[in-house]
């Protein structure tokens, strides 16, 4: 008892003070700490058994597969029993369409309950028709009290619970509203001990609210299993799922999928969508093979290369690094005469995707160039590679897999770095391969090629 039993949450950060302040010392937001409830006394301790991992790993259960081979891959091969996967996402992208398209393909063969406390059955039996899934076992509840939910779950044996959504779920053990972190760290702990002791596997729907990633779903990616999240560009009605912690698989792991008239529906393709693009060349516009969520997908770069008009040029990159696109125009001013230093430069990874990694520097040099020159690179054309500050091409990991993808997809040529040439060659694919900048440009843009 005394003064360590009041503790202030911050509703932003989730950081914890001991004293009320008008700004969290954490984060620096104002008027956020909130009166944290006291928590209860120590429990009795329980007394679990050690149990051997022999026997142990023998009694593991078979995953449950969620009726969406992009999502399990994503997942690392399907649902594990007893595991908490949060699905964050903006509002209106279709987490609630997606999980219920889940929970109707598990209910055929398990019991599954669908929890939400934004919606009325009524309104999510309309999007079930919709989907084209009324005629499924799902067992629907509309309840934002966890301690109801949990009690239906177990009563109804359920294999499944799906939790839509943790932010107006709550618990009555702490004092809070629904959505005060306060309330989501206790609820998702909650589901968390609940899921392990009971084996029921638990989905989490969270909305990522505007400001910010903390005060929704980052804060309780520590206690969960899983996190995916669902992304898309604008306007478009393809959805990417990404893995970013998962106890049972790989993590940047991607799934695509696109949003129809019925539903999502999983894209096997992906390549394919980034490359909808123009049939003749136009210039400033290349093709890379990246590697985002362990496999290989073709995407067009597009750069723009215009006269300066006043003050400082402007240097742009949406889903590349701003700094290492500096670095490269750098790397191309004093390695291959092409300078930009008078130029607003502005480059683009068509489709809304990130790209992390660095196969896009040859590629992007190329582009450059060629929005400079506005000259066109053959439209059979992919390249990628790594530029170092010498003006070297460096390697970057699984050439041989990007090569047969693009051989795949019907590309015809390719500038890679030297280190990547292929030792079998593939047929109909001309492979240049390259030591340095200047003769990837060279390559790139000589009519002889
Ligand atoms: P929803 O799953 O409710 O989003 P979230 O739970 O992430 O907030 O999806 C909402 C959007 O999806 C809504 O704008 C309508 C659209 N949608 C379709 O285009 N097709 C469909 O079959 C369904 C069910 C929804
Ligand atoms: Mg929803």
């Amino acid at each position: 008892m005394g003064r360590a039993s009041a503790v202030f949450t911050c509703s932003a950060c989730g950081g914890e003070t001991l004293k009320w302040q008008g700004q969290c010392p954490l984060c620096g937001e104002w008027n956020s700490l909130e009166q944290a409830a006291p928590r209860p006394g120590r429990p009795k301790a329980q007394g679990a058994t050690p149990q051997r991992l022999e026997t142990a790993t023998s009694g593991r259960q078979a995953r449950l597969a969620s009726g969406q081979d992009e999502l399990d891959r994503v997942m690392g091969g399907g649902i594990v029993p007893g595991s908490v996967t949060l699905l964050g996402g903006d509002p209106g992208i279709g987490k609630s369409t997606l999980l219920l398209q889940v929970a109707a393909h598990v209910a055929g063969t398990s019991p599954v309950l669908y929890a939400s406390g934004e919606e009325s059955v009524s309104q999510i039996a309309l999007r079930a028709g919709r989907l084209g899934i009324e005629g499924s076992r799902v067992e629907l509840v509309t309840e934002s009290g966890l301690e109801a939910i949990l009690d239906l779950t177990a009563q109804r044996k359920s294999a499944l619970l799906v939790v839509d959504s943790i932010q107006t779920t709550q618990s009555g053990a702490v004092a809070s509203s629904a959505g005060a972190v306060s309330q989501l760290r206790e609820c998702t702990a909650e589901l968390v001990r609940f899921a392990k002791s009971s084996g029921t596997a638990v989905l989490i729907i969270g909305h990522v609210t505007k400001e910010g990633a903390i005060a929704g779903p980052r804060v309780l990616e520590h206690l969960v299993d899983t996190v995916l999240y669902f992304e898309s560009e604008a306007g478009s009605r393809y959805r990417i799922v990404r893995a970013t912690k998962n106890r049972f698989g790989a993590v940047n792991e991607l799934g695509f999928f696109a949003m129809t008239e019925s539903g999502l529906r999983e894209v096997r393709n992906p390549s394919a969508i980034f490359l909808a693009r123009a049939p003749e060349p136009a210039a400033g516009s290349i093709v890379t093979v990246t590697r985002e969520g362990g496999r290989p997908l073709l995407i067009e770069l597009q750069a723009l290369v215009d006269r300066m008009r006043f003050g400082a040029p402007r240097r742009v990159a949406q889903g590349l690094d701003a700094n290492r696109l500096a670095m490269l125009l750098a790397v191309m001013n004093r390695h291959a005469e092409l300078s930009l230093q008078e130029h607003d430069v502005f480059v683009n990874a068509v489709g809304g995707i990130q790209i992390g990694e660095t196969a896009w520097d040859l590629p992007v040099a190329i582009a450059l160039a060629s929005s400079l020159k506005d000259a066109p690179v053959p439209n059979n054309l992919v390249c990628f590679g790594e530029i170092g500050l010498t003006g070297e091409v460096r390697p970057v990991a699984y050439g041989e897999e990007r090569l047969r993808e693009a051989h795949k997809q019907g590309f015809q040529l390719a500038i890679v770095p030297r280190e990547n040439a292929p030792r079998k060659p593939l047929e109909g694919l001309r492979v240049i391969a390259v030591p340095r900048l200047a003769p990837a440009l060279e390559a790139a843009f000589s009519p002889s090629r």
